[in-house]
């Protein structure tokens, strides 16, 4: 996600802004750019690659103020480039935003605003705001009015929508910086003689531990000596400062130990991102109007690793609820199998990266067969994205621990609102059922905060089995997957060996591997299956099986005595299940792993993103 950084103090701003644009680079980005106002103007510097390359071209400018704002951008709307790169501007080229987050009705916004006349020069949702305030600047009538921007910012305020978090640098005001927060990141360092805005802590915590974490809704008003919070209300509200005792590593990682952890914990939040572009895009993004969706005869998903477990899930979606056959594949096989020439097929290739070579292979491939392709990924820009047709965002921001946990679950999110959508429009879901279904989507992110808080249940678990040397997954219909997946993160974190099976299956052969004490993770969820995965749980049991039943709360009555530990998920839709019974697993392989002293965030042998076949 973008990451921001201001200062308002009696120093030269800019080794401030760089170095902490410098402690914001963990969080992803792919261009950097800063702000400083200089004797009454402006001076931007931008470029695209590392924050080192901004810092070459600030050295050259060599612009000088107390007064700046700086950005690393990880792109959202509009490709990697100078141009898109932040800060923004107005067309009077005295107002600067900074931001992260989306506005999700910029596009409404932008229309309105070339008509009267404003000038765009990014593709980026932000550049609105930055009108916006020079239109509102004008609307405030006395032109001496201390609080002239921050009124003009308040008005900007209540014209968009989304999740947005900005600073805004007025050339007229130095000494002044405006920082707004609506559910995306921002915090105020307090400083002596000197004070700073920020996404993210780790950015001023040298120079300041005393912090103010703004609430949804707040403006903060920054001078030299002192920094006032307005609230929601428009009154002035008084957060009590935070002292932080993080380092900067703790700090970069939101004070968690590990990003895996961090990550896990981002899920309520990735998931709402996610969802916002969900119920807004999918037709458009697809590019086939109702007539060549009724058309479409055969999906073929391809990815690799835990994005190819998201493609299972997406099967038991699309076929269910669009009725759409669909073939999911490693890409790894997909590239040198040989796959039919069907008319009407769409290909969908799901990448966190969107820089796997294998899954980049595989959609070259159904290209020359001349499928249309849908790339589901998390990267704006990267080479997947840039291949296929189009491209669905996941929204989930950067996800920096090697075991993937939030872009799985955003990844299955939109494979949901892909198969809702698919279905509602060729006619498989009446508009009734289509409805209900879109409800529950709706309440998926509030039902992940509960989930998480399985934490300590779970970490008191895993003191129980973590030395085991072998885990079996099970699961069944959609949650077969979802054992895979807790294998695969078990697997990547313990290096432990962990399998998934679908549970019917373990009659067939695997069952033979459980022995006095082996831990069975049975994913079973109180559904249509709910007997016969009891069935299973006698059967690992009887082999000498720990038995552990992740099952919702109509499930536990049946489950306890049949099972050792119970883990009780909240209930969910009955598609949406799966997204929140992985929480616990990517617990689970997170405690065992922690437990082991593992290298959680960098396990042995494992790449982030593998750009070689
Ligand atoms: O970036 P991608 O989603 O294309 O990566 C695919 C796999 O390499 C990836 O999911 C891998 O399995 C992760 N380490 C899973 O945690």
């Amino acid at each position: 996600m973008c990451g921001i950084i201001g200062y308002v103090g009696n120093n030269n701003s800019v080794p401030y802004i760089i170095d902490g644009l410098k402690k914001l680079e963990y969080r992803g980005y792919d261009s950097a750019g800063i702000s400083i106002i200089q004797d009454g103007s402006l001076v931007t510097v931008r470029a695209v690659g590392k924050v080192a390359e901004l810092e070459k071209a600030a050295l050259i400018a060599n612009p000088k103020g107390g007064t700046g704002i700086g950005h690393t951008r990880w792109a959202t709307h509009g490709k990697p480039s100078e141009e898109n790169s932040h800060p923004h501007t107005d067309c009077t080229g005295d107002i600067v935003v900074v931001h992260n987050g989306i506005i999700e009705n910029y596009l409404t916004l932008r229309a309105k605003l070339e008509s009267r006349g404003h000038r765009f020069k990014s593709e980026t949702d932000t550049e609105v705001i930055a009108h916006l305030i020079e239109e509102n600047l004008l609307h405030v009538r006395a032109s001496n009015d201390p609080d002239r921007l921050l009124k003009a910012v308040q008005k900007t305020n209540k014209e968009i929508s989304g999740a947005f978090a900005y600073g805004v640098l007025w050339a007229r005001t130095p000494g002044l910086l405006i920082g707004v927060k609506n559910q995306s990141p921002m915090v105020v360092g307090l400083g002596k003689n000197e004070n700073f805005l920020a996404s993210d802590v780790p950015a001023f915590l040298k120079h300041t531990n005393k912090v103010l974490f703004l609430e949804d809704g707040e403006i903060a008003v920054l001078h030299v000596d002192g920094v006032t919070v307005i609230g929601k209300d428009g009154k002035e509200a008084k957060p009590k400062p935070v002292k932080i005792s993080w380092d900067q590593q703790t700090a970069e990682k939101g004070g968690y130990e590990h990003f895996m952890l961090k990550e896990i914990y981002d899920q309520p939040q990735a998931i709402e991102d996610t969802l916002r572009t969900a119920r807004t895009d999918f037709g458009k993004i697809l590019g086939l109007d109702t007539e060549g969706i009724r058309k479409l005869r055969n999906i073929h998903i391809i990815a690799c690793g835990t994005a190819y477990h998201a493609g299972l899930v997406g099967k038991y979606y699309i076929e269910q609820l669009a009725g759409i056959p669909v073939s999911v594949d490693l890409a790894s096989e997909y590239k040198y199998r040989s796959v039919p020439q069907l008319p009407h097929t769409l290909a969908v290739a799901i990448s966190q990266s969107g820089e796997t070579a294998d899954t980049i292979g595989a959609v070259k491939k159904a290209q020359s067969l001349g499928f249309r392709t849908l790339a589901v990924c998390n990267v704006l820009g990267s080479t997947l994205t840039r291949t296929c047709d189009s491209t669905f965002f996941t929204h989930c921001g950067p996800e920096i621990s090697v075991a993937s946990t939030k872009a799985f679950t955003s990844q299955i999110t939109s494979m949901y609102a892909l198969a809702v959508f698919l279905g509602q429009a060729n006619g498989n879901l009446s508009k009734t059922v289509f409805d209900k279904l879109y409800k529950e989507l709706l309440t998926l992110s509030k039902s992940m905060s509960e989930v998480v808080k399985l934490e300590y249940d779970v970490r008191h678990l895993t003191r129980k089995i973590y030395k085991a040397d072998r885990f079996i997954f099970l699961g069944r219909n959609v949650n077969f997957p979802i054992a895979l997946e807790g294998a695969l993160k078990l697997k990547e974190v313990s290096y432990r060996s962990a399998e998934g099976f679908a549970a019917g299956e373990i009659k067939h052969g695997p069952i033979s591997v459980i022995d006095k004490g082996t831990p069975v993770i049975m994913i079973m969820p109180h559904d249509a299956l709910f007997e016969k995965m009891l069935s299973a749980c006698q059967e690992c049991r009887a082999r000498g099986a720990f038995v552990v039943a992740v099952t919702t709360k109509a499930g536990a009555k049946q489950a306890r005595g049949v099972a050792d530990k119970l883990i009780i998920v909240p209930q969910a839709g009955e598609f949406l299940q799966p997204v929140i019974n992985v929480v616990p697993l990517q617990f689970l392989a997170y405690w065992i792993a922690k437990r082991l002293g593992c290298d959680i965030d960098q396990p042995r042998n494992l790449a982030k993103s593998v750009t070689v076949e």
